[in-house]
């Protein structure tokens, strides 16, 4: 009896043991391994309609691939993820392959790509539906569909969304509907009541108008929305907060549109889910820009002086043009920001906050970018918030944290950036490099630490200013 339970477990263990893949001298297989990989990490962009330049759905498909994609996802190339995993986060709708799993596609490659037993394979995936928070109470339409040329560069364009609601709302989620998932890179969205983002449009002949950075030159934005980059999922607004949407605000969208190799056109729509009734919080977007050097500083204040003096106060454009000057052959320009109490312009937070969001954003020079948050406690700690170590101005995001993080009154953010402004940089815009400053256009740069959250206890009333005033000279401590 006993002999028998012993011979029939060993018996068993046997059997296990030769169905695994190393007893068997066996190397993984598209249907048990690699479908898998590739339908979790690949497929939201690697399926037709879709911003990826080919499938990955089948076996044909990723077999004539499969020395590539060993290729780009051992180099970290591919999911796009260029945010750090081991300082900051952690991200909500995180796209990172473990190593085991970039072991797995190289290994499969090198053996000749073996399909394995097809009944293994998971179902194919099923794709979130167009709306997957539901209808929206509230979609918004492109005016008119943009037609974009087959070749040339990326083209950053904004476009007028008119919501014309006649009171104030609060607005809990935002989603997009790319209306061309081919050309479609990103979508940035913000609002406008100031009405000069109608005026750049009537001036530009054809639908929308160009901006590269922002919303156009001199748009007052009253408040950011989420932004939309492929696979990105939507999501809600922490309880009792919203965003606000002003009665007869105009919903700004900024599309980073990437050319097909055919014609295309755009029709994108947004879709807004609103609260019922006024909400006592507002989702806010808080700015860390680079820090002002104390010889700066001097200079600055005569042109603050001069401006005030003429009745204008010197634009963010102006105020930043010079702060950062990167010398034409620099391969490794640092900038520096910090909030700390005494610091030019900054100030710590006033009030316990929920981190919700870090967006980092800097133009084409871009290299490397560190935000972090300084409690207030004895020992200054330091909480990493974000590192981007090979920055990517295709694949900028916002980064939502999986859960939202409390920081206390008196918390204040650093942020350390890296330029590359040699000619060695394949993403040098200038040939040969030239002196680049602050400012919107392509060949400027910025670097700004951008941050979402809502005040942890109690209420924040809806803003009535635009967002930039966060730099004037008042608001220094
Ligand atoms: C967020 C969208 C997205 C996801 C997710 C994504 N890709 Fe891509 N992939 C792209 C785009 C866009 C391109 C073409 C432009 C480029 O090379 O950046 C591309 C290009 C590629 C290339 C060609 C690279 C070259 O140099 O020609 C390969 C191979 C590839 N992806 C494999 C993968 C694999 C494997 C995964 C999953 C592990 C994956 N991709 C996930 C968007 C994505």
């Amino acid at each position: 009896m006993r002999t028998g339970i012993a011979s029939a477990l060993a018996l068993a263990e046997l059997i296990l043991a030769s169905s695994g893949p190393t007893a068997r001298g066996e190397g993984p297989t598209y249907s048990k391994d690699v479908a898998a990989i590739l339908q979790k990490n690949c497929q939201d962009c690697h399926r037709p309609g879709q911003v990826a330049p080919f499938a990955l759905l089948s076996y044909d498909q990723a077999k004539k691939r499969a020395a590539d994609i060993a290729h780009v996802t051992g180099d970290r190339y591919m999911p796009p993820w260029p945010a750090s995993t081991t300082f900051g986060g952690p991200f909500r709708d995180q796209r990172v392959l473990g190593d085991a799993e970039v072991a797995t596609l190289r290994a499969w490659a090198d053996a000749g790509c073996p399909e394995g037993d097809a009944k293994d394979a998971p179902p194919p995936r099923a794709f979130a539906a167009d709306w997957p928070l539901g209808t929206p109470d509230l979609i918004l339409t492109m005016p008119e569909p943009y037609p974009l040329e087959a070749d040339g560069d990326d083209e950053f364009r904004v476009f007028v969304l008119k919501t014309d609601l006649p009171e104030d709302r609060w607005i809990k989620a935002v989603d997009f509907k790319p209306g061309n998932r081919k050309v479609v890179h990103h979508i940035i969205a913000g609002i406008d009541v100031s009405g000069r983002a109608r005026e750049l449009d009537a001036k530009d002949p054809k639908p929308g108008y160009v901006a590269l950075g922002g919303f156009g030159e001199g748009v007052p934005l009253r408040g950011f929305l989420p932004i939309w980059t492929p696979g990105s999922r939507p999501r809600h607004t922490p309880e009792a907060a919203g965003y606000v949407l002003p009665s007869k605000a105009d919903l700004l969208i900024q599309m980073h549109y990437h050319k097909s190799g055919k014609t295309e056109s755009d029709s994108t729509q947004v879709g807004l889910y609103l609260s019922a009734k006024p909400l006592p919080k507002q989702v806010l977007t808080g700015f860390l820009f680079p820090e002002i050097a104390p010889e700066q500083a001097a200079k600055l204040a005569d042109k603050f002086r001069a401006g005030m003096a003429a009745g204008k106060r010197p634009s963010l454009e102006e105020t930043y043009h010079d702060v950062l000057a990167i010398p034409p052959g620099e391969p490794n320009y640092a900038i520096k920001g910090s909030s700390k109490a005494g610091k030019m312009m900054a100030r710590p937070i006033s009030r316990d906050i929920l981190l919700t969001s870090v967006m980092p954003h800097m133009h084409w020079l871009g290299k490397d970018f560190r935000f972090e948050a300084v409690l207030p406690d004895e020992k200054g700690t330091r909480l990493p918030l974000i590192q981007i170590n090979r920055w990517d101005f295709n694949w900028q995001g916002t980064y939502a944290f999986a859960e939202p993080i409390r920081l206390p009154k008196g918390t204040y953010f650093e942020m350390v950036a890296h330029f590359d402004n040699s000619a060695d940089n394949p993403a040098n815009p200038s040939h040969p490099p030239r002196l680049v400053t602050w400012g919107e256009q392509t060949t400027d740069e910025m670097c700004i630490g951008i941050y979402e959250f809502v005040v942890a206890d109690g209420s924040s009333p809806a803003a009535s200013s635009p967002i930039p005033k966060a730099i004037a000279p008042a608001a220094k401590p």
